[in-house]
């Protein structure tokens, strides 16, 4: 089968060959070098001083510790699809009051509506955003985004799940307070491990933060990084160690420009293909994801359809997510994808619509 899923998504042959090998102690010599080395490559892809912390988690735990440790009370979240919605679940789940700024599915959040609305809501502490917003298909302006945040004086937490290691992110010089992702999108690596980097100021918040509970206390993980321990509980080894061969990778073979313009390349193939078939993409123009594409089903086909045919086919893309399940279907363009692969899938896609 060949993947175009929005994640977990196919993982480099290499990532797989790291991971196969024999378990070693989160406590010894080889794990605290793999550690620190992936740490310090991560902090260098995203370009920040900030720590990392490598949890033992999916990116949903980041949320979840963004709130427990950063927000007492307030939060604005920037809603334009299903993952900026669980955003806001997670802070709701914490006993938080959630301002919601929402726009119609398939157009970004922009920043003069963020700015309008840290106008009206002006004791929010932080702002989260949602960078590629998965579900949908778009990606969020967020390099303005932040920066409206941090005028107004609110933290900038931006989930960056499918995006990070898709397209650049500048956590220092755009001002992120936290960042993260997950290991089973643009990377390329088996799920289970989230990755994320922690601004000063967040932890700062974290210290004197009450009932932020144990698992993912900014404080705990801060002191173990500095002490070189590593992390407080058992890592994923397996992961971490797929995803510091990614970035080694990444670095031989051009460096992040170069692996940011190959998903650039795979995704205009995508969607060149997808017009040439007369599909048309979900949103709004000027605004499309450089890592998956979320396409119109046609009037005579359900999108969960074409995703079941494609299915017996030898290609599995993405159904539509949520309200956009039967409207919709998702082609990704994460992790290990051969550029011929593209040229088949979308023959293929053709033929099951007739086209
Ligand atoms: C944008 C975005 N945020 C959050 C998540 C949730 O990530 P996880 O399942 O790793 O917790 C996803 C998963 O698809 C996502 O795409």
């Amino acid at each position: 089968m060949k993947l175009f899923t929005v994640g977990p998504v196919a993982c480099y042959p290499e990532v797989l060959q790291e991971m196969g090998r024999q378990m070693y102690s989160h406590r010894s010599r080889e794990y605290i070098d793999l550690h620190y080395d992936t740490v310090e490559r991560l902090k260098r892809f995203l370009e920040t001083e900030n720590e990392v912390f490598l949890f033992s988690s999916t990116g949903t735990g980041f949320m979840e510790a963004c709130i427990r440790n950063c927000v007492k009370e307030r939060i604005l979240c920037c809603i334009n699809g299903d993952f900026g919605q669980r955003f806001a679940e997670v802070a709701v789940s914490n006993g938080r009051i959630v301002e919601k700024l929402e726009s119609r599915l398939g157009d970004p959040i922009l920043p003069e509506v963020l700015e309008d609305a840290l106008k009206t809501h002006r004791e929010v502490e932080a702002v989260a955003i949602t960078h590629n917003e998965t579900s949908t298909g778009v990606i969020n302006p967020l390099k303005d985004l932040v920066s409206i945040a941090k005028e107004h004086g609110k933290m900038a937490f931006v989930d960056a799940v499918s995006s990070m290691g898709g397209t650049e992110i500048k956590v220092d010089e755009w001002g992120i307070d936290v960042c993260f992702t997950s290991s089973q999108k643009c990377f390329g690596v088996p799920p289970g491990l989230a990755m994320g980097s922690v601004s000063a100021e967040a932890l700062k918040r974290s210290e004197a933060a009450v009932n932020k509970g144990y698992y993912f206390d900014f404080k705990i993980w801060e002191k173990d990084q500095k002490r070189r321990v590593g992390t407080p509980v058992t890592s994923v080894i397996p992961q971490i160690a797929g995803l510091n061969r990614v970035l080694r990778m990444i670095e031989e073979k051009g460096g992040k420009a170069q692996y940011f313009d190959l998903y650039k390349k795979r995704n205009e193939r995508i969607r060149r293909g997808l017009e040439k078939i007369g599909l048309l993409t979900f949103p709004k123009r000027g605004f499309e994801s450089p890592t998956v594409s979320c396409v119109n089903a046609p009037q005579n086909m359900k999108g969960t359809e074409i995703y079941a045919k494609m299915r017996e086919s030898g290609y599995e893309l993405a159904q539509g997510y949520g309200t956009l399940r039967e409207k919709t279907f998702r082609i990704g363009n994460m992790g290990y994808i051969e550029l011929e692969d593209i040229d088949s899938m979308l023959t293929v896609l053709k033929d099951i619509l007739g086209r």
